[in-house]
């Protein structure tokens, strides 16, 4: 049985492809979830994607990722700069996990330059729109 990749996103990007396209770009969060299944085949994985406006079901989707999944790829959006819950529930779980953001946070309004969940993850990838995804889809390919 092919292993699975959990990709999940937080709030917010549900909106992608209308939402400040000159920052994230005009893709949907549909079509970069095809991109993902497109880019996971190759690697030999499947991916479970999902998106959710709510702190508390990313961190079920985490635990549920501990049992279930072989990696995650986490877009927080901006639970990222705030949550300490996401930062415990990526803690609790043993399996590799990889922060992404579409946009260079780094180089934005500065409560955007701090990420609480950094310090438990394997790296972040930040800056490189859509590629984002399947750049740390081909990072997780090879931690798992
Ligand atoms: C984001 C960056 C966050 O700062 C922001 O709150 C988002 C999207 C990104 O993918 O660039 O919602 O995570």
């Amino acid at each position: 049985m092919a292993k699975t990749v959990f990709v999940l996103n937080g709030p917010n990007l549900n909106a992608l492809g209308k939402r400040e396209p000159g920052i994230y770009g005009g893709k949907s969060l549909d079509d970069i979830g095809e991109d993902c299944r497109a880019a996971a085949k190759p690697l030999g994985f499947d991916v479970e994607f999902r998106q959710t406006n709510h702190e508390g079901d990313l961190v079920d989707w985490i635990h549920e990722a501990g049992d279930k999944a072989a990696g995650i790829i986490l877009n927080p959006g901006a639970y990222g700069h705030t949550s300490i819950a996401l930062h415990d529930a990526l803690r609790s779980v043993a399996v590799p996990a990889i922060e992404i953001h579409l946009s260079n946070i780094h180089a934005r309004e500065e409560f955007r330059h701090k990420s609480m969940i950094a310090p438990v993850v394997v790296g972040m990838i930040c800056g490189f729109g859509p590629a984002s995804y399947t750049l740390a889809l081909q990072a997780i390919a090879e931690r798992i």
